[in-house]
């Protein structure tokens, strides 16, 4: 038995040298990974992790409950090669619920010289618990602008002040590159120059990143049009975006998209792709036009009717809000009153809206019903809110902002607060969303200038 052990591990070796030699060549440097690894789903029993290589090689991850990883488990992951820009997700399965994790990356089968990063796995399915997210978009910059240092300055300041705040996870709700394009090349250098930045990826590395799109990661920027179902090219963005982020799923076998559930102990959020099947904003609201499809549709309200989630976020990387710019669910209300009467019919409560886009920091009482909270620009400048201030009861709109949800669902009815962030000046707003303001059994008050609004 002992010695058939020994040959088993001398032959692993042996694999492992002639592998690590056959990739490298000759008097090359072996592959180390040159970007990640970053956490991205992070359930209670799996974790999924992201890795770059700087050549083709077998990624793979030793994960253990010790620091030193002593008792470590190897897992391996995909063959990283020309095909994905030697890019791929290992998944960690059989972990154990609220554990605190250590892990490093292996690269032909050797682990990574520095030292091991770490997580905890989410609690058990249902758990009552407390925790915190933050939530950002707009956090890149146009192509143009990489060369310039204030473009680097700015969204490392970001990733820096992020990085203070203490978090579970993270979720980026799109305009997370500004490629303006469908195409392959320039998406992935958008992706490579951010990862690249040092506070951005000390933080992947230790907390989680969950993503969905928005027009500029999608395809044109809305400026150019087509960010919308008609767009050339969608399936190359699809896939590049898969390429890029580690999420739990996207969207469903029959039917395409970055969307996906996922869950939090006893709350539910659900990640929606409002590009993939929208369609033109312009288009007549003829009873068929649509921005989520009707496949996501149809999938958010049989996932939304039987969830038993104490609190349901429901994530857009465009805003619900009526005061919302025509490239918004404003142009769909059909559609989204359509939602939420079913939400109100069938009795739900504890739903959240979140947006992003708007290069404001807003939060709205949607149709003095649904609280709305828009968080932007993480990283890019901002633009002057165009409409009067319908609906609205906040608004910062000078500066670099991320949002984070503080969530207690041990207490009953929960506790949801909501931070405002200022980039280079910390929290600058803390507010409790009651019971009763979630399920707009009260109203918030409006402002009806935007000078109350940003009071
Ligand atoms: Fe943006």
């Amino acid at each position: 038995m002992i010695r058939r052990f020994a040959v088993k591990t001398l032959l692993t070796l042996l694999l492992v040298f002639s592998l690590t030699q056959g990739k490298a060549g000759a008097g090359e440097a072996p592959p180390i990974v040159e970007l990640g690894p970053m956490l991205g789903y992070v359930g209670p029993e799996e974790a999924h992790i992201w890795i770059k290589a700087s050549a083709p090689a077998s990624g793979g991850v030793i994960v253990g409950e010790g620091a030193d990883l002593h008792k470590g488990r190897a897992v391996s992951g995909p063959d990283l090669n020309a095909e994905t820009d030697n890019m791929g997700v290992i998944r960690l399965t059989g972990l154990k619920p609220a554990t605190k994790y250590f892990y490093k990356t292996t690269m032909n089968g050797i682990p990574d010289a520095g030292s091991p990063h770490a997580f905890i796995t989410a609690p058990s399915g249902g758990a009552k618990g407390h925790f915190r997210f933050a939530m950002i978009s707009c956090i890149g910059e146009l192509e143009r602008y990489l060369h310039l240092p204030r473009a680097k300055a700015s969204v490392t300041a970001a990733w820096r002040a992020l990085a203070k705040v203490p978090v579970d996870f993270v979720l980026q709700l799109g305009d997370n590159i500004y490629a303006g394009t469908t195409d392959t090349g320039v998406q992935r250098r958008m992706y490579d120059w951010h990862r690249r930045l040092p506070p951005y990826r000390r933080l992947m590395a230790a907390t989680p990143m969950l993503a969905i799109w928005d027009d500029w990661d999608y395809a044109g920027g809305t400026a150019l049009g087509d960010s919308d179902g008609t767009a050339s090219g969608k399936q190359r963005s699809l896939r590049t975006f898969k390429q890029h982020w580690a999420n739990p799923s996207y969207g469903q076998p029959s039917d395409p998209g970055v969307y996906f559930k996922f869950s939090r102990g006893d709350v539910d959020f659900f990640m929606l792709d409002v590009r993939y099947h929208r369609s033109p904003n312009v288009s007549d609201d003829d009873g068929q036009k649509t921005m989520l499809g009707r496949a996501q549709l149809a999938w958010l309200k049989q996932e939304l009717v039987g969830s038993d989630a104490t609190l349901k976020f429901l994530v857009s990387g465009s805003q619900w809000t009526n005061s919302g710019k025509p490239d918004s669910w404003r142009s769909f209300t059909r559609e989204r009153n359509g939602l939420f009467d079913f939400i109100r019919d069938n009795g739900i409560e504890g739903v959240v809206l979140l947006s992003g886009d708007r290069h404001i920091t807003a939060g709205y009482q949607v149709q003095q019903r649904f609280v709305e909270i828009t968080s932007s620009p993480f990283a890019s400048e901002n633009h002057p809110p165009p409409y009067p201030p319908k609906e609205m009861f906040m608004l910062h709109d000078k500066g670099n902002f991320f949002v984070v949800l503080d969530v207690d669902t041990r207490i009953r009815p929960p506790h949801v607060f909501f931070e405002v962030h200022r980039v280079g000046k910390g929290m600058v707003r803390r507010q409790q969303l009651s019971w009763q303001v979630i399920n707009g059994a009260v109203r918030i008050p409006t402002c009806d200038i935007f000078v109350d609004c940003r009071n």
